[in-house]
């Protein structure tokens, strides 16, 4: 279902997103890679070793102008744009009465405002064709909250809404626009947590161990292969937040 499909995957040079890009491509599709620093030729030729297409915008989604090139060049290059991840994102972690506004509100830019970004330069796109999947990393904090990280969490919990919104407004054209709500992945973003804080998330994990970048990448294939699924959030956390 995915054969010869256009996937754009912000934030690909490493971790989930460049766990997605395999994933996507083992299935067939050709890949639009995105950071802001690089990607490195040892992904591009991986994600190629799979018998497809990539192509690399460097840009940073938090900029309208960025985000524009992202999907622009995706569609010249591949002729449309079958899937939308919106993977890229970052935390300035600090309680709140330390927080510096700077903290607040970069992590709003890239998390919250650049999933706005890409998903209002796709829509048009997606809208012509008729067809299209967009998919938003959230996390089980933007559900539950989290000590440490109210900005993370609003604009996790602010991807939500933009996911439902979004869903609504475009399913009569066929576009499905759903979140993913990973809980504990292993990445370089949860790497620099300390070994007592690893080890106090795990046993709150009823699965007892950490997600890997598979787990997450398995989930948004099954999202972008059903079209009868859209403003949902699937949670991929080890059993961490169960929703009635
Ligand atoms: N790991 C977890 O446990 C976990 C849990 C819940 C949710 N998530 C979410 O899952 C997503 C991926 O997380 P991860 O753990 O894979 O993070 P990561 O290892 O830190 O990778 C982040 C990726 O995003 C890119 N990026 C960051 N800011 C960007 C920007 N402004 N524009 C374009 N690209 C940007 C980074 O490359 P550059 O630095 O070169 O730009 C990198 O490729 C994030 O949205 C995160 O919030 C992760």
């Amino acid at each position: 279902m995915l054969k010869n499909k256009t996937v754009v995957i912000t934030g690909s040079s490493r971790g989930i997103g460049r766990g997605l890009a395999i994933q996507f491509a083992k299935e067939g599709a050709n890949i639009v890679l995105n950071a802001r620093k690089e990607i490195a030729p040892e992904l591009i030729e991986e994600i190629e070793s799979y018998g497809v297409k990539t192509h690399v915008v460097l840009g940073d989604i938090q900029y309208m102008d960025d985000a524009k090139k992202l999907i622009t060049e995706a569609k010249e290059t591949f002729g449309s744009v079958d899937v939308l991840i919106n993977n890229a994102g970052i935390t300035r972690d600090m309680l709140l009465m330390r927080m510096k506004e700077e903290e607040f509100d970069s992590v709003i830019n890239v998390n919250l405002k650049g999933t706005f970004n890409t998903t209002q330069q796709v829509s048009s796109i997606m809208l012509k064709q008729k067809s299209g999947t967009i998919i938003n990393m959230s996390s089980v904090v933007g559900l539950t909250g989290n000590a440490g990280q109210a900005n993370y969490a609003a604009s996790k919990a602010g991807v939500i809404g933009l996911t439902k919104s979004v869903a609504r407004e475009l399913a009569s054209r066929g576009i499905t626009c759903n979140a993913i709500a990973p809980g504990f992945i292993e990445t370089d973003m949860t790497d620099v947590l300390s070994d007592k804080v690893k080890e106090a998330t795990v046993a709150q994990i009823p699965l007892k161990k950490l997600g890997q970048v598979e787990d997450i990448a398995r989930a948004a294939v099954f999202l972008a292969t059903n079209k009868y699924i859209t403003g949902q959030v699937i949670n991929v956390d080890g059993g961490m937040v169960m929703n009635g």
